[in-house]
């Protein structure tokens, strides 16, 4: 990570804990599009402030995305700091807004990130919309990364197996996948879409794999889970629509709050 970056990321970890009035925090959790009632889901609200309070954070340009950064308690007493809302690459900002949240999550003491998103589903035989995946490995076609220079960081468990385990502890009807992350912001073409079922993919979508790497990076272990939202372009010949994909986010996220609130307890 640059010096800038890192400077950055400790300030803004120093603002949060004035701001919250939290000193050290058990987790951290990135939640994908219109995730809020899974958030509310997790555990109780302590504070709740806008993004935009924090050095180095913007503001999100994407509807559903509500972009606030939340203090939570859950039922055994973890505290989670919760970044409702991201920055994503094909906002045209680089990199560095997209993995900011993460780096000052874990300057201010974090070690475990966990990554959620709606993904497009490359495997509608066996995936079923609104089902989460626990994410096994990843293939990052977005052509950046976070990390400059001639930094060789080991990518061989970006997707801490302790933790994979530990979530199928709660649900053991848990899948896993490989999730790929392009661009966007458009979707895939049906082409691409047979191009990544060949290559080995399993989930498609435009997050997560940035701020992985940047977890690693910064010595976190990620726990990453998909939410199907939908089967990339041309496996079941319906157009894909945006809105589609927030309203079964939407439908299914205190589902999804209930798990992770069950995980966050386990760490
Ligand atoms: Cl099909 N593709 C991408 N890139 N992102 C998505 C998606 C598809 N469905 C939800 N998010």
């Amino acid at each position: 990570m640059s010096k800038e970056a890192y400077g950055l990321a400790a300030e803004a970890a120093g603002a949060l804990k004035v701001l919250t009035g939290v000193d050290s925090f058990d987790v951290a959790l990135v939640m994908g599009s219109g995730w809020v009632p899974a958030a509310d889901a997790i555990g109780t609200t302590i504070s709740e402030h806008p993004v935009t309070d924090l050095p180095g954070f913007s503001a999100p340009a994407v509807a559903g995305h509500s972009g606030r950064i939340r203090v939570v308690e859950t039922g055994a007493g973890k505290k989670a700091l919760i970044l409702l809302g991201r920055t994503h690459l094909y906002e045209g900002k680089g990199v560095e807004p997209v993995v900011h949240g993460v780096r000052t999550a874990v300057a201010a003491g974090v070690g475990t990130v966990i990554l959620t998103n709606a993904a497009g589903g490359l495997r509608p035989e066996t995936q079923g919309v609104g089902e989460p995946v626990l994410i096994s490995d990843h293939i990052n076609m977005t052509g950046a990364n976070p990390i400059t220079g001639a930094t060789f960081i080991d990518l061989t468990e970006v997707y801490s197996k302790r933790l994979r385990a530990l979530a199928r502890e709660v649900d053991p009807s848990l899948a896993e996948g490989v999730y790929v992350a392009f661009r966007g912001p458009t979707y895939e073409t049906p082409a691409e879409i047979r191009m990544l079922r060949t290559l080995g993919g399993d989930l498609i979508g435009m997050s997560t794999v940035l701020e992985a790497i940047a977890a690693r990076e910064a010595g976190a272990d990620v726990l990453g889970i998909s939410l199907v939202t939908n089967p990339g372009a041309g496996l079941v010949g319906e157009p894909l629509n945006h809105e589609e994909v927030l309203e079964v986010g939407r439908a299914t996220a205190s589902r999804m709050g209930v798990l992770l609130g069950k995980v966050v307890d386990k760490l």
